[in-house]
């Protein structure tokens, strides 16, 4: 029994450390808040100028782009066209996920210019409202979880938590995040951040999104920003690093001052073993009068969530949390751009990166469900719902 409750924390930490790891060494063409930020019509200036007759120097057949470097670089809106088209998809799944295989696609996506596309935009939106509502459902509360109910676990779906008026008292009234947001960050975690530069721009953003309680401070804040507004927590670094809060409380304390007054969301509910050290965390916030809120995934939007997914083919047996958080993000915010998610061992031009930007882990052998999140992500991005980073920021 031991062995089973063991090996269930093991793989529930296991997979929610792989918040998404992912990017490349070519910078996009433009910033995106030019590219996303709609002109009052709704439609992005870029689209627009690419319309207007009266822009002849881009010649929708020919256009060029400069670069990071200021290289202007040809390109070719047949074959993007095309791989916008997600037959690229179909040809990944056939390679098996050979990494050099998939790298040199992304390398061929990184070339095309992105376009926010505001009614795919909104047609995706709406069909995650239908299945998963993270407007009222991404967090446990009052609202959604009645008192003396029993809640089911996300993961642990035979096993049930009774509502007790102490876990009710716990839970905020109703949906604590003040959506909808216009420009949100999505930070993973990935090597590929390292010297990008981009964060200056994830600090420009309206609301950030982080997980698993990164460094943000000193060297690293140049490249990955020092805002929060929301960081994911997972429960076997409350046990692993801090001893599930018995002691260390004032070290934790410490080392979380450095986002501010953002929320702490943690899978509670997802396996048994989670929650005790979560309730610790929202007990030893508030005991202590920290800035920081502890807030709890909804179980059954996790779940809802992964069933949307398995009918487009992530099969996984449990979503990362870097994309749970991508799929909440595009519920509530206006805009959302991704950065750090790059799951490979190098960038597109082969340099070697480590597997996050702040330890030198080696990636776990094989390639899991990871590049079928990815897979779905870089769909999104050819289909103008969101913008993956690829690679450094322009200074602007
Ligand atoms: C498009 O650009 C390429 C490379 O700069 C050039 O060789 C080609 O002639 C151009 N084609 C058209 C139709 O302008
Ligand atoms: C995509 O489909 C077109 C036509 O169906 C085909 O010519 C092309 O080779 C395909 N591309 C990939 C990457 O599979
Ligand atoms: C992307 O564009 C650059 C610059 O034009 C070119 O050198 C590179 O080969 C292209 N990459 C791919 C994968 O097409
Ligand atoms: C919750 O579960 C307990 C024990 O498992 C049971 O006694 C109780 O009736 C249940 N409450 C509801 C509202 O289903
Ligand atoms: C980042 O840039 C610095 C200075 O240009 C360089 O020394 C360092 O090796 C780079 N680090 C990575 C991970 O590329
Ligand atoms: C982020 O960095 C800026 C400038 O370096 C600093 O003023 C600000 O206080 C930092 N914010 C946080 C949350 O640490």
């Amino acid at each position: 029994m031991r062995a089973v409750i063991a090996l269930a924390a093991l793989l529930g930490s296991v997979l929610l450390s792989l918040c998404l790891v992912w990017l490349s060494a070519e910078g996009s063409a433009r910033g995106w808040e030019k590219d996303a930020r709609a002109t009052t019509d709704g439609t992005p200036r870029v689209m627009r100028s690419l319309r207007s007759p009266s822009a002849p120097s881009q010649s929708p057949t020919n256009r060029t782009t400069p670069n990071q470097f200021g290289i202007q670089k040809s390109e070719q809106p047949l074959k993007c066209k095309e791989m916008w088209n997600n037959n690229w998809s179909s040809s990944i799944k056939k390679k098996r996920y050979s990494e050099d295989y998939y790298l040199q696609i992304v390398g061929k996506l990184q070339n095309c210019t992105w376009k926010r596309r505001p009614q795919e935009y909104a047609r995706f939106r709406s069909e995650l409202a239908a299945c998963c509502d993270a407007t009222h459902n991404f967090i446990t509360s009052q609202n959604n979880t009645p008192l003396g109910s029993n809640m089911s676990y996300e993961v642990d779906n035979k096993k049930t938590i009774h509502i007790t008026e102490e876990i009710f008292r716990m839970l905020p009234e109703s949906q604590p995040l003040d959506y909808p947001f216009k420009h949100c960050a999505v930070v993973g975690n990935g090597g590929i951040l390292r010297n990008s530069s981009c964060g200056a721009e994830i600090d420009k953003s309206d609301f950030v999104f982080r997980c698993n309680l990164p460094p943000t401070t000193g060297d690293v804040s140049q490249d990955v920003g020092n805002k929060t507004n929301l960081v994911t927590v997972n429960p076997s670094i409350i046990a692993q690093k801090y001893n599930k809060l018995n002691e260390k409380t004032a070290n934790f304390l410490e080392n979380i001052e450095t986002y501010g007054e953002a929320f702490l969301l943690l899978p509670a509910f997802s396996f048994r073993s989670n929650t005790a050290a979560s309730f610790k965390v929202h007990r030893t916030l508030k005991e202590f009068g920290a800035k920081q809120k502890a807030i709890f995934f909804y179980p059954r939007y996790l779940k809802n969530l992964a069933q949307f997914w398995r009918t487009k083919g992530v099969k996984a047996y449990r979503l990362s949390s870097g994309f749970m958080i991508t799929s909440a993000a595009v519920e509530l915010c206006e805009n959302v751009k991704l950065y750090g998610f790059w799951p490979f061992s190098k960038t597109a031009a082969g340099t070697p990166i480590s597997h996050h930007y702040y330890d030198n882990q080696l990636p776990k052998p094989g390639f899991h469900a990871m590049p079928k999140e990815y897979n779905q992500i870089l769909q999104l991005h050819g289909r103008g719902i969101l913008k993956l980073q690829f690679g450094q920021c322009l200074a602007n």
